[in-house]
Parts: structure tokens; sequence; C-alpha cells
């Protein structure tokens, strides 16, 4: 039976998963991998830490399903999206920390584009809204402060990409400088139209075609990995940004269909065919995948903190040991007590656009615990999903028949009842809810054979569990309500 590895690099972790050809998965290995926070609002990472834990991960899960290398038949990559690195082509070297998604250092630089009048033409060439988030402004940062790096760009010394870009360069020793659509519609620089470098959003960002790798679909055998390493021959076949991997990997196939991924941020992304859709509501037109040169489309919800606030309350409040153990907490109480938490601990992303709000716990009382904070952070994730997948529902004017969802804190069934109940909508978690590294899996076996299509691919789909609404729709909207005077006193917190 032919087997197919996931690469899955996320923001806080490298993680590899072997997957049999039923879709089951053989084996998983994980590391953490060290955040740096230079300043308030900036994030880092170590790229060679990247590189180094993705291999280590890699090598180990193999072992630990059983397989020699040449029992692969391709290896799949998805990975945290717009994280920018920028290294030496020659040495692979790279010239300064990775600046992450997360990381409001451009904060400025936005402004300035926002007050230049360019929101129109960047929302209609690339389906983005003007924010720090992607990693155009990121890149250019990076050529602007550290020394000599823009006439080493111009000499053609220096190589720029997003980790997926980052990882092929790796693991094909350097031989290949190359993305996929999903991760280069993430930097602000590609029409998503026509799937190209756009010369005139370069030039307003600065940043030079030179550095860029060059743009290919998510799903093609784009080289095998490269000799003396320990992968070695394992044909490199998908890739796709961790988001749209999970669609995939969700079976959203059609339009309509919406998946929500509770990772460190939580991403909802709806199917929306093969025509790019303005949203009107804030969302993101971007990129569902582009197989066999047919381009599919994605609106998409992007919010900055989930998982990432239950880390928060285990590292930073102490509150609890392990994130695990936030359902046990939030479930000693019946409810939050009127406590709200916004959990904008790094701005906020949909439908707010935000990057000066603050996270902000409201309605405190005496009697307030841990559990009450615990519970309305957990809540204040459900809020923020529910306020994305009803910007979708009005851009779209479909409406909403099941929400599909993944990630590590899908596996939390309180925050799924939750979910439900503010949504008004069923919530249905399947039975591998690994479903990123699955689409990695799913987008390198379409190219190698392994999968015929992708009727093959929605038969394996299974559910685990489906809740349904346990609250009366008047109680959600009264509730929602109250959250949205919550989020307007977390809005423009640090502009004082
Ligand atoms: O856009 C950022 C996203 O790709 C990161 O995902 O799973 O690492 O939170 P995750």
């Amino acid at each position: 039976m032919p087997h197919i590895l996931a690469l899955d690099q996320g923001t806080t972790s490298s993680r590899a998963i072997v997957f049999d050809q039923a879709g089951n998965i053989v084996s998983i290995a994980q590391r953490e991998f060290q955040q740096f926070y230079p300043k308030p609002g900036w994030v880092e990472h170590d790229p060679l830490e990247i590189w180094q834990s993705q291999l280590e991960v890699a090598v180990e899960a193999v072992a630990k399903a059983g397989l020699e290398v040449a029992d692969l038949a391709a290896l799949g990559i998805t990975n945290q999206r717009e994280t920018a690195i920028i290294w030496d082509r020659a040495t692979g070297e790279p010239i300064h920390p990775a600046i992450v998604w997360q990381d409001r250092r451009t904060a400025d630089t936005c402004d300035q584009l926002r007050l230049g009048g360019h929101e129109a033409r960047i929302a209609e060439r690339t389906g983005l809204v003007i924010d720090p988030y992607f990693a155009g402004t990121k890149f250019a940062w990076l050529l602007d402060h550290v020394p000599d790096a823009r006439e080493r760009a111009a000499r053609g010394e220096l190589a720029a990409g997003t980790v997926d870009t980052w990882l092929v360069y790796q693991l094909t020793g350097g031989a290949l400088h190359i993305t996929d659509v999903t991760n280069a519609g993430r930097t602000q620089l590609m029409d998503i139209h026509r799937c190209q470098w756009d010369d005139q959003l370069l030039a307003l960002l600065g940043v030079p075609r030179e550095v860029l790798p060059e743009i290919h679909s998510s799903s093609e055998v784009y080289a095998t990995v490269a000799k003396g390493q320990p992968l070695a021959g394992v044909p490199i076949a998908g890739m796709a940004g961790d988001q749209h991997a999970a669609l995939f990997g969700q079976a959203c196939f059609k339009p309509g269909m919406v998946k929500n991924t509770y990772g460190t941020g939580c991403f909802a992304l709806m199917h929306t065919g093969t025509e790019a859709k303005p949203s009107e509501h804030k969302l993101l037109s971007t990129l569902a995948w582009q197989i066999g040169g047919i381009t599919e489309y994605a609106l998409e919800g992007s919010i900055f903190v989930a998982g990432a606030v239950v880390q928060w309350l285990r590292d930073q409040l102490g509150i609890i040991k392990s994130a695990a153990d936030i359902e046990k907490l939030a479930t000693s109480v019946d409810d939050t007590g009127g406590v709200y938490f916004v959990p904008a601990l790094a701005g906020l992303g949909a439908p707010h656009w935000d990057p000066y709000a603050r996270g902000t716990i409201v309605g405190l009382t005496r009697g307030t615990s841990a559990a009450h904070i615990a519970r309305a952070a957990l809540e204040g994730i459900g809020y923020e999903v529910a306020d994305i997948v009803s910007a979708m529902q009005s851009d779209s004017g479909l409406s909403l028949s099941e929400l599909r969802v993944d990630g590590g804190a899908s596996n939390n069934d309180l925050l799924m009842q939750m979910q439900a109940d503010l949504l008004q909508a069923e919530v249905v978690r399947p039975a591998v809810t690994e479903t990123t590294a699955l689409g990695a899996a799913y987008l390198a076996g379409l190219a190698t054979g392994v999968w015929s299509d992708r009727g093959e691919l929605q038969a394996q789909w299974q559910v685990d569990k489906r809740f349904g609404p346990k609250i009366p729709a008047d109680l959600a909207a009264e509730r929602r309500a109250t959250w949205n005077r919550a989020v307007e006193r977390a809005r423009e917190w640090a502009l004082d």
C-alpha cells in the first residue's frame, strides 16, 4: 500500500504525519519550537530551527510508521502562511529571523498605503485588505532594515519566500526557489486572477521581482528531495498554505462548503468556485488551490489568536497546566458570570482589521474566578468565528448548512457546543481532524497517482460527531450583541 508523508509546518510546532491510501493516520511526530517576541507586537522565528525541527519530525514519523523512505510515494508540504524569510541564495543563511504572520511591525507602512488611496486597487488585484498580516510589507521591511540587503538583492544574491519556499529550498539542497499559488496569494504581491506577480504591486510595496520565487500549482511533482538528505529521492508533489490544505482535506470541493480550523489562530474558508469573489464584509478573497490548470477560490475569515489564547492562559497566566486542561476548568462553571474576553492579543483580524486592538477582558467582579476567565476565553473564540461566518453568508448569499471543523481545539466538545449555539448551525467534526496535513497528502497523492480523483477523497471523509444548537436563536443574538460591545472596547486601544 502506498504511503504519503505530509509536512505540516505550523506557527508553534513542526509536525509530520504519514497517511496510508485510505487516508488513515499511520504515525505522527511533532516538535514545538521557540517563539521570539523582541518588542511588543513583534513575533519572530529562527528559520534554521523551523527547518531542523521539520526535518527531525519527518524522519521520526517515517521511522514510527515502520517504513523506509523508499516506501513513500510522495511528500506534501503545508505551512503557516505569510511568514517572511529572506536568505542568501548561495549559502542558505537567513539574513534575519523570520517575521511571523502575527507580527505587527509594518502597521505604519500599511497606514501609509491606506492614506495613499491604494486600498481599492490592492483589494481588486489581491483579494486582500491592507494589513501587516501579509508577507509583502514584511519582505520590504527586511530589505530596508538589514544592512546592504537592497544592494545584495539587486545583485541577485538574495532569495525571499514564505515557509513553503524555504522548506523546498532546503529539501532540494538549494536547487529550487518556488512557491504555490495559495502561498503566493498571501504576499499581497500576486494578482490572484492571473496567478502571477504583479509589477505595480511590487513597485508599490518595494519588493524587487529578483528576490521572489517562481509560482506553481498546488499539486504537481516539483522535484525530488536532494541526494544526501534523509528523505532523498522522495517526490515533492503537493504544496499549499495550511488553511487551503485544510479546506482540501475537509473535502470542501463545492461552492458554499465551509471549514474552520482551530489552530494558533482560527481560519474559516468557504469554497466559492472558479472565480474570485470580492467581499463586502472585509473578508479575504483568496485562492483555494490550483490543480491541473484549474484555479479555485475561497472567501476567508482570519482570526489571529484562538488556540494561542489558551497557550497564553497556560504560559503567561498559569491558570492551566496544559492546553487540554481548559475544557475541565471552563466546564466547572455554568457560564462566564458576565465576563467577555476579546482575545485580540495580536490585534484584530477579520472582519475588523484593527492592528491596534488589544486583548480585553470586561465584566470582572469580585466573584470572577479563573474558571470564568477560561470559559470566557473559549467563548471569545466562538464569537469571533460566528462573526466571520455571518460575514461569509452575507457576502456569498449562501446560507450555511454545516460548519466542518478541525485543528487541535476542535476536539474540545465544550467549545464546539458553544460554536453551534452561537452560530445557530450544525458543527461537524470529522473522524480525521488532522485535515491540514491530510489535505497536503491528498494534493501530493493526486499528483503521483495514489488517488485518481476527488471523488475518491470525498468518499474517505467520515463524521466523528455533530453538534447542534442547544440555545434559542434570540438568546444567541442577545449574547452576540453584548460581545460586539466588548469588541468596541478592545478596538484601537493602542492608538491613545
Ligand atoms: O495565516 C496564518 C496561518 O496560516 C497560521 O496557521 O495553524 O499555524 O495557526 P496556524
